[in-house]
């Protein structure tokens, strides 16, 4: 492994002195034994779908097959709900709670554990750099289960009434930009309630999810507590049309969002939506301007833009924008594109070709809408999904590439002059996610964060995340939360 070039040779994105550059520091894939096929996992077992037929996951940073899974249908939808159902009545609802705690530290630990395995296999199956599979997603997902494990014998001390009970079974639809973290988000809050899951994980990325299903057989998980449907959107809809489940909780696009809004319409189950986001970084002419440059580029460029929260509008102070601009620039110059396996990489693979189209659709958009266009000079390399880092200066809040939801490494730079504008200007968007304040000012953090319509407002920081802290959002970012008490509502009835 040791001097081996990874696909993509970590190119700096800058064509630095050719004299100096990082040696390739591939992590080795070796850890991870990827199976040529897998099953769904229903009621403690994997096996394959009713009618045999599976799909291919690949490697977006090189398009390798990297195996054949389960592709489930209604028949497989109606076995895995019917095995939570009774896993609900007969073990899982009536276990005290601190029995339930047990296992939800078991399965952190064993997170802990094989947390080199989950990183490697969460890099290769998405394509987001090793070192935020491994310093992000996988102790992330850990801490929510043991998180969650404190819970599940305090329920009644959280604040949601003296006797809270759980829902029942929980349908749960999850997407790919971050594939373990997600299923845990969903699962560990779930299962410390009291309720059984069945969980659907995007088509491009089932494999840490099938590998946390392994985890839980592991953990000796009683058979239907946790149960992982591999498919695509059909599975999903039938997921959550499935007359047997008591809860929805769904992650994905805004599109899909409304469709699950008006498929469950009158029919009495729960549900929390997670969707897309359009948010506000907002960087005032007395913030530390290069703290404030790492958050920007933190913002936008972690895990290549897809991120529902990404700070993917720079409003930024008139007074300051030129020298903010060029020190982003500059910044952006080091960044490391390529092999996502190679612990110095920033920037992996874009997570599908159909990923790419999007980005590439929205970014000529903001070219023919008259936007200035910048990349740091960048080698993509030939095999695989990769974007450049870009940012887009001269943007109107007309334009699509401030309004959509790029998904992608792309920035759309706007400026604003009074603390009154920057404000205006960050609510004028249809989501209602996440929002960015960068300022020396307490009072003006605290001014701008009643007012910015969002449902969380980071100050100073970016993209922190913390179990025991609520996520979620308004308007077209959908409603609920997930984490800290507020979380557990979601899956309880008090
Ligand atoms: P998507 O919403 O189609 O997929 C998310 C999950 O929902 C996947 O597991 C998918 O199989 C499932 N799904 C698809 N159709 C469904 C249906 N009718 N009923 C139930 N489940 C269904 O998102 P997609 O197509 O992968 O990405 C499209 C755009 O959505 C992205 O470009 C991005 O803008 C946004 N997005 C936002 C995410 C977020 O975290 N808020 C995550 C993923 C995508
Ligand atoms: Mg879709």
């Amino acid at each position: 492994m040791a001097g081996k070039q990874g696909q993509g040779g970590g190119v700096a994105a800058r064509a630095a002195d050719p004299a100096w550059d990082y040696a390739p520091a591939p992590e080795s894939r070796d850890i991870v034994t990827i199976a040529a096929e897998y099953g769904l996992f229903t009621d403690g077992e994997f096996g394959p779908a009713a009618d045999g037929r599976q799909f291919p996951t690949i490697n977006p940073a090189t398009e390798e097959p990297l195996a054949r899974v389960a592709l489930a249908g209604q028949p497989d939808v109606d076995r895995a709900v019917a095995a939570a159902r009774a896993a609900y009545q007969r073990v899982w609802g009536p276990m005290p709670g601190a029995e339930r705690a047990k296992y939800l530290y078991r399965i952190a630990r064993i997170l802990q554990e094989r947390a080199r395995e989950f990183a490697v296999l969460e890099s290769l199956d998405n394509g987001k750099p090793i070192k935020e599979s491994r310093d992000v997603d996988v102790p992330l997902a850990a801490a929510h289960f043991f998180y969650h494990a404190g819970w599940a014998d305090k329920l009644e001390y959280a604040g949601l009434g003296s006797a809270p009970r759980p829902l029942g079974v929980a349908g749960q639809v999850i997407p790919w930009n971050f594939p373990l973290l997600m299923a845990a988000w969903k699962l560990a809050p779930a299962l410390a309630a009291g309720n059984t899951c069945v969980l659907k994980p995007a088509e491009t990325t089932p494999l840490t999810a099938l590998l946390l299903a392994e985890v839980c057989q592991q953990a000796g998980l009683p058979p239907g507590v946790v149960n992982v449907l591999t498919g695509a959107g059909p599975a999903g809809a039938a997921l959550v049309s499935h007359p047997g489940v008591d809860k929805i909780a769904f992650t994905g696009s805004t599109e899909v969002g409304k469709e699950i809004s008006r498929a469950m319409a009158g029919t009495g189950k729960r549900l929390t939506l997670e969707l897309g986001g359009k948010a506000a970084n907002v960087v005032f002419d007395d913030a530390p301007v290069d703290q404030a440059v790492e958050g920007i580029v933190n913002g936008i460029f972690f895990n290549q833009g897809h991120v529902c929260c990404a700070g993917s509008r720079l409003l930024v102070q008139e007074s300051v924008a030129d020298t903010v601009v060029d020190r982003l620039k500059d910044r952006l110059g080091t960044l490391r594109l390529g092999d996502p396996l190679d612990k110095n990489t920033d920037i992996g693979a874009i997570n599908s070709r159909e990923q790419l189209d999007k980005i590439s659709e929205l970014t000529a958009a903001g070219e023919a809408e008259g936007a200035e266009r910048w990349s740091p000079p960048c080698r993509l390399p030939e095999k695989g999904y990769w974007f450049a880092p870009t940012v887009f200066t001269g943007v109107s809040q007309s334009y699509r590439i401030a309004r959509e939801e790029i998904f992608g490494p792309v920035l759309s730079v706007l400026t604003f002059r009074t603390p009154e504008e920057a404000v205006a200007k960050a609510n004028n968007t249809p989501y209602g996610l996440s929002a960015g304040v960068w300022t020396e000012k307490g009072s003006r953090i605290l001014w701008m964060a009643q007012r910015l319509r969002a449902g969380v407002v980071w100050a100073n920081t970016y993209n922190r995340f913390d179990p025991a802290s609520p996520f979620g959002g308004y308007r077209e970012s959908g409603f609920g939360r997930e984490g800290g008490r507020h979380g557990l509502a979601a899956y309880l009835d008090a």
